[in-house]
Parts: C-alpha cells; structure tokens; sequence
C-alpha cells in the first residue's frame, strides 16, 4: 500500500511539472552529429506535447558553425500538415517521423551544410514558449588535390620559394613538403594561412635541383602535387667578355678603315679637280662617277 501511495505522489508530482511548464518539451539524441561529404545524416529531434497535434508546427534553422549567434536560415518547415523544404535544401531533407518526431534526414550532404542546427517545435493552443533543441553538424571532407607552385630564380646562388595551397578539406589538412630524389628529406614549412604553406630555399646550388612533392592530409585521405627542380649554373663569364672584346675591337678597326677610305676619296677629288680631265679619262672609269658626271658620258659613249 505504501508502495503504491508513492507511486500516486509521484504522478501527482510529474502532471503539476507538466501543467506548470505546458510547453512542447524538446530533446536532442545527440548535441553533436557528423557525417562525410556526400553521405545522408539523421539530424535527430524529439518532442513531447500534453495536447494532440493538430496544429504542430515545426521549424528546422540552420546558423554558421563560427558564428552561431548571427542570423539562421530556415531549413524545412512543417505547419499544419503541409511541409517547405528551403530552395538550398530542396530535396536533400525530408521529415522522418513526423507527426510524432521532428527528426529530419539530409541527404547528398555538402561541406557548407555543416553549421549549428534548431529544431523549434510548437502545438498551439499548448502555451508557453516553443521547444528548442539544438545540435551541431559536421561534415567531414578529404582534402581537394593540391596546388603546387614555384617562384624566384634557379640559377646557381638564387633564392626559390615552393608553395602549396588547397581548397578543401575537414578536418583542415596537415601539409608536408619534401624532396623525394636524389634524396629524399622533409622540407621546413611556413604556414600562410590554414590551407596554404611555402618553403623557402636561399644560395641555392645544382644540388637543390630534384623532385619536391607537397602532400596534404587528413583522416578521410591524402592528396600530393609534385614540382621537378632544376637549377643551372650560369655559363662562365670569360668567353664572353672575350667575345664582347673583339666584337669591340673589329668595329672600331672597320670605323677606322671607313673614315681612312673617306679622306682618301676627298682628296683625290679635289686632286682630280685641280688636274686636266683628259689625265683622268684611261684611270678612273667606274669607281669615280659620283664625283665627276661628266665623266660617265665620256665612258659609256
Ligand atoms: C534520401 O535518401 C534516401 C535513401 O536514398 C531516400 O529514401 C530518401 O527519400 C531521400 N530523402 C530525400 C529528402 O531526398
Ligand atoms: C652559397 O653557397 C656556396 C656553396 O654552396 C658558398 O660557398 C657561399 O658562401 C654561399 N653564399 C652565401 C651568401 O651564403
Ligand atoms: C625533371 O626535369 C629534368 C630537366 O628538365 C628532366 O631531365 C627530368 O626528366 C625531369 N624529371 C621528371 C620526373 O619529370
């Protein structure tokens, strides 16, 4: 008799919580989901309302995971019996259990679905504020293959700087650089930002020249990019200054030889001026025509 004179008490104790607080109760399974990229989730959300549900109302939002405070966008929605699917999300999610569990399944999950999720359920006449349940969805991703880049000079002494950068992957990708051949080594990196990273080689020699690869990872895979090194020495320096030296030289001497060859033309002009054209006639047939035109007559006559 006691035991059941608890048990009374108790019911007693459990309908006045209930009328107090005679909102729709909500419980979320897990606070904490995760998925792959391309995979369906179950973004799980119970309820529990004192009244029948004929005028339930249920309303998924979504907010970014880095600020879950700013603005949240809706989902689906379910009023009355009818449900609305938001255009990001159009057929990708779709009620489970409804009307008696606010559980949703997305499908063809994206890496941009990832983002702090509230289900907020009401059945009106039942007063009092809607129930919220809130949970966080992750979506994991393999990291997107790599971009490999170089930059600078790889002529012997120069500086070269190797980068790598990927676009995607969750959890963020660890990256490495090394050299693979002749020998291989890991090379130190500089972080730029999460997804981004250069090494940085100064004095190089022929040495440096090989194989470098930037491999990026994370637990859903690994993706490398590769870039082939070679540096040159720069030719030695003496033939060249040699080549430059005579080039020099033999100009001069035809300059030389040019103006020597002007002068002499200018003086045998004003010497054939001053002497008889008859002289002139057997001697200075062709090469003298500019300066005597009298002359070309008497020749080609
Ligand atoms: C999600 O995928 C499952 C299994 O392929 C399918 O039964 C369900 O209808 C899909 N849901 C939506 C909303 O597309
Ligand atoms: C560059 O490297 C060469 C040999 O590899 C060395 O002799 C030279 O001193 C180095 N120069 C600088 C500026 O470090
Ligand atoms: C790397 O480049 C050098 C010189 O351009 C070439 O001889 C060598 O075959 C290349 N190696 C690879 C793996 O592409």
């Amino acid at each position: 008799m006691g035991c059941s004179g608890w048990w009374l008490l108790w019911s007693a104790c459990v309908v006045n919580t209930f009328l107090q607080h005679s909102a729709v109760r909500v419980t979320v399974r897990e606070p904490s989901v995760e998925a792959i990229q391309g995979d369906s989730v179950v973004l799980p959300c119970s309820f529990f309302s004192m009244i029948p549900l004929s005028r339930l109302s249920i309303i998924w939002t979504v907010a970014p995971l880095s600020d879950p405070a700013s603005p949240s966008q809706v989902v689906i929605v379910y009023d009355q019996g009818q449900v609305i699917e938001s255009p990001a999300y159009t057929g990708r999610v779709g009620f489970t259990g409804i009307p008696w569990s606010a559980d949703v399944l997305l499908n063809d999950t994206r890496v941009s679905d990832a983002g702090i999720y509230r289900c907020v359920v009401s059945n009106p006449p039942e007063v009092g504020d809607p129930g919220i349940g809130e949970l966080s969805l992750s979506i994991l991703a393999p990291p997107s293959l790599p971009v490999c880049l170089w930059e600078g000079d790889t002529e012997e002494g120069g500086s070269v700087t190797l980068s790598c950068a990927v676009a995607e992957g969750v959890p963020t990708p660890e990256m490495r650089w090394e050299k693979l051949e002749p020998e291989s080594m890991t090379l130190p990196l500089n972080m730029d930002s999460d997804m981004s990273g250069f090494v940085q080689m100064a004095n190089i020699s022929a040495q440096t020249s090989g194989i470098y690869r930037c491999s990026v990872s994370n637990v859903l895979g690994s993706q490398s990019c590769y870039i082939n090194l070679s540096v040159y020495s720069p030719p030695d320096n003496t033939p060249g200054i040699l080549q430059g030296v005579l080039v020099s030289l033999s100009m001069a001497l035809v300059l030389v030889a040019l103006v020597v060859l002007v002068l002499w033309l200018h003086r045998s002009g004003q010497e054939r001026k001053t002497s008889s054209p008859k002289e002139q006639e057997e001697e200075e047939c062709y090469n003298e025509i500019t300066y005597t035109p009298s002359l070309i007559k008497r020749s080609f006559v």
